[in-house]
């Protein structure tokens, strides 16, 4: 019997779940529900699923047993929490929600309900960061020197435009950190953290009516003593892949999406040559640099097997509800230092206080 899955919110990125999970033998979309009923209807009409215009009752379906949330960001906290209550294992959207309060509430039902949470970040899946991560465990770099993660996407304003939720601090969180870089902060975070210090600038120099910045800058300080750099915007046209770059006493690697540019090694290893051959271009799609659907589904396919592994073996998935909670925290000590002009220390107290200035001449009527 295939495990049922039931999608909240019909939107773009939920296409891309249907297609991950029809990719998945042993998986099944039964059910969708978003709170406009077209939108539901179309989804069961291109998947053939159930639509529903109650939550309630998707929840009570004994055929869903995991559902994924893909509402905009800060409303997936109530969908989260009443899927947990009803007993359903839960995949959440990145970020996980848009404060640190709505995160560990989501975090805190699925543990009452003994249910598994998983966050999405698709990049961790793909075969350069696990390749990324391993030569880091395995001391490859020597002493971790610099890790670096650039975002230089350029997002049109018919896009801010298409949703009355992008750009708003209520729902989208933040702009070009919260919505697109954040992929990178998770990674970079996996690799090099746990950030232990920001300090930080942000504006909003290319796009009109949004409340949030399209262009941040951070310098970090890791646990480890290393430093590191994130750059991030929406306004860079035409918009580049995304780069990581890490380096050590002993070693650099750099890469851009799902391809490895730079693998070197004072310590040469067997197969070093032919992992950078292999991986040198592996990208397919334009890695939403410009257009938000140009991305492909394979790193949700992975995610949803390893979480349908997760509750096979009773285990916590690789991003599990912390885990999803790390790249939130980092972003927000970066808007507090934008805010404050301080260094902010990791872990945070709590939240910060959101919007820092809020302008009144770009905010949405
Ligand atoms: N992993 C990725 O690569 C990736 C890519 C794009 C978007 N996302 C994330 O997915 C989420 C959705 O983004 P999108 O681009 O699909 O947005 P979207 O605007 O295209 O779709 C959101 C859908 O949710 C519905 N909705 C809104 N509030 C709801 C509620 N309370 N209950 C039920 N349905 C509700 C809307 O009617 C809409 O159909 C965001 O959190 C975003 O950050 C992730």
């Amino acid at each position: 019997m295939p495990v049922g899955f039931g999608i909240i919110g019909c939107g773009m990125i939920a296409r891309f779940h249907a297609r991950a999970i029809g990719d998945i033998r042993t998986a099944r979309l039964v059910a969708c529900f978003d709170n406009v009923p077209q939108a539901a209807a179309r989804l069961a009409n291109e998947t053939g699923c159930r639509a529903y215009s109650d939550l309630k009752k998707m929840l009570a379906d004994p055929q869903v047993d995991v559902v994924t949330i893909c509402t905009p960001s800060g409303a997936h906290m109530e969908p989260a929490v009443a899927a947990a209550r009803a007993g359903k294992h839960v995949i959440v959207e990145k970020p996980l929600e848009v404060t640190l309060r709505r995160c560990d509430r989501i975090i805190d039902a699925c543990k009452k309900a003994d249910v598994v949470l998983a966050t999405i970040f698709p990049s961790r899946f793909h075969e350069s960061s696990q390749r990324m991560k391993r030569a880091i465990e395995q001391g490859r770099f020597g002493r971790l020197t610099l890790g670096d993660a650039y975002v230089k996407w350029y997002r049109t304003q018919q896009y801010y435009d298409s949703g009355a939720w992008r750009g708003t601090w209520k729902l989208d969180g933040g702009g070009a950190l919260m919505n697109q870089a954040i992929h990178s902060v998770d990674l970079l975070d996996w690799f090099m953290g746990p950030v232990k210090e920001v300090t930080a600038q942000t504006a909003t120099l290319a796009h009109r009516r949004i409340e949030v910045e399209d262009v941040a800058l951070a310098t970090l300080r890791f646990q480890s003593g290393a430093l590191g750099v994130i750059e991030a915007t929406t306004a860079a046209w035409p918009g580049a892949l995304k780069r990581i770059e890490i380096h050590g006493s002993e070693g650099s690697a750099v890469m851009e999406e799902e391809d490895i540019k730079t693998w070197t090694f004072a310590r040469k290893a067997a197969g070093d040559a032919a992992l950078l051959k292999r991986l040198t271009s592996k990208t397919t799609t334009g890695g939403g640099a410009a257009d938000p659907a140009a991305i492909g589904h394979h790193g949700h396919t992975a995610l949803f097997r390893d979480v349908l592994e997760a509750i096979q073996k009773g285990r916590a998935p690789l991003i599990d509800g912390p885990q999803g909670r790390r790249s939130v925290e980092i972003i927000l000590a970066i808007y507090q230092s934008a805010a404050t002009g301080r260094a902010v220390q990791l872990p945070l107290q709590r939240d910060p206080v959101l919007p820092p200035k809020p302008r009144a001449n770009r905010r949405r009527k």
